[in-house]
């Protein structure tokens, strides 16, 4: 039996906001608080290092894929990146800073076009968002061009206009205001699966193509970055032939920039998304720390134990024993961070909501 305490830890122990709702890159570039509560993980702090030499205008290889599981954190990411590039956003930049990046700003201005896949042609897509962008920048010659191939029957012709415009785009871009361009597409293998089943009406070299424009021999001041889970090759891996062919050429155009989803990156967004008021007490502290040091000594976790000591009063009030195993369960049976934000959301009988509003 559990007594209903008087004052339950649910009144100390909120979730942050940004842990309520999944991230949707276009909905939330405009969001000024989209950001709040975003831990610089160890994935993100290496894919960010990563990309500051990428993007840079020297780099000769400027076609990335950022891939991971289900719910890994990869469209958050993006979110921030988009951040980072695009405008003079102190949220952003401060995220930056506190991962260990000299300054967010180690990045040069770009111009991104952002495209959230569709089971559609990605050629098509692309054309309607180049249209958009150079409407936006009062280009109008690439949009008349953008919106005459959108209608060509042709698929090859299509795929080949929609990345001539990109390139135009993006080199008009810079000599108008300096910036470089970044084409971030999320769900990118939304546009995958739909060219493999759809050999006819899309061509399936358009994503190598690109690829080769970005930080190729021509000089485009272009960047791509897709964003794909990575059971993506299996996928296409079973469609066989041609389209199996074409991808794992395209695939190996882009470079890999892997999301992880370690037990210790997990440990860290749960403290971050738990948020005490007031702060906890010194024996809550004290005692969640102990609990954390034997957890380790009995195995139950692996990782930096001083590391994980660091943030072990932020987990309270959940168990080293239940944090494992809700890592687990999340990762086999469910969808990684999404599914552990879910269960700490929940009013279910079970879920983490009803735990500390009875406690
Ligand atoms: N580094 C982080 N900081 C804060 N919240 C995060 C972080 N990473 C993930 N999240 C949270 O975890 C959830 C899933 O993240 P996100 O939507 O970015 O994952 P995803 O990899 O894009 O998932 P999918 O593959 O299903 O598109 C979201 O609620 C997001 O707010
Ligand atoms: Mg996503």
């Amino acid at each position: 039996m559990v007594n209903r305490a008087e004052s339950p830890i649910g009144l100390r122990v909120t979730l942050s906001r940004r842990y309520v709702r999944s991230t949707d890159v276009a909905r939330d570039l405009t969001d000024p608080r989209a950001l709040d509560g975003y831990v610089v993980t160890a994935s993100a702090r290496s894919a960010l290092e990563r990309l500051v030499d990428g993007l840079d205008a020297g780099s000769t290889q400027r076609a990335f894929r950022i891939t991971g599981p289900y719910g890994s954190g990869k469209s958050s990411f993006a979110l921030l990146l988009c951040r980072l590039l695009t405008a003079v956003d102190e949220r952003a930049n401060e995220i930056a800073k506190a991962s260990g990046l000299a300054k967010g700003t180690a990045f040069a201005p770009h111009a991104v076009i952002f495209m959230s896949g569709r089971r559609t042609s990605f050629s098509g897509d692309l054309l309607a968002a180049v249209r958009e962008q150079a409407r936006m920048l009062g280009m109008d010659d690439i949009a008349a061009g953008a919106a005459k191939a959108g209608t060509d029957e042709d698929p090859g012709l299509r795929a080949r206009s929609a990345i001539d415009l990109l390139d135009r785009l993006s080199r008009d871009t810079i000599s108008a205001d300096g910036r470089r361009t970044l084409l971030l597409v999320d769900e990118m293998g939304r546009y995958v699966e739909h060219a493999a089943a759809n050999p006819r009406s899309e061509d399936p070299s358009v994503f190598q193509q690109l690829a080769e424009r970005a930080g190729g021999r021509g000089g485009a001041p272009l960047a791509v970055i897709g964003v794909l889970h990575h059971r993506l090759a299996e996928y296409v891996a079973a469609m066989g032939g041609v389209i199996e062919a074409e991808w794992t050429r395209s695939a190996d155009r882009y470079e890999e920039i892997a999301f992880g989803d370690s037990l210790e990156q997990t440990l860290h967004l749960v403290a971050g998304a738990l948020e005490a008021d007031p702060s906890h007490t010194r024996p809550v502290r004290d005692a969640a720390r102990r609990l954390f040091e034997e957890a380790f000594q009995h195995g139950t976790l692996g990782g930096d134990p001083a590391d994980v000591a660091a943030i072990a009063a932020d987990l309270y009030p959940l168990h080293p024993a239940a944090l494992a195993t809700l890592t687990v369960a999340a990762r086999r049976l469910g969808q990684n961070e999404r599914s552990i934000f879910g269960f700490l959301q929940t009013l279910e009988p079970s879920g983490f909501q009803r735990f500390v509003q009875k406690m």
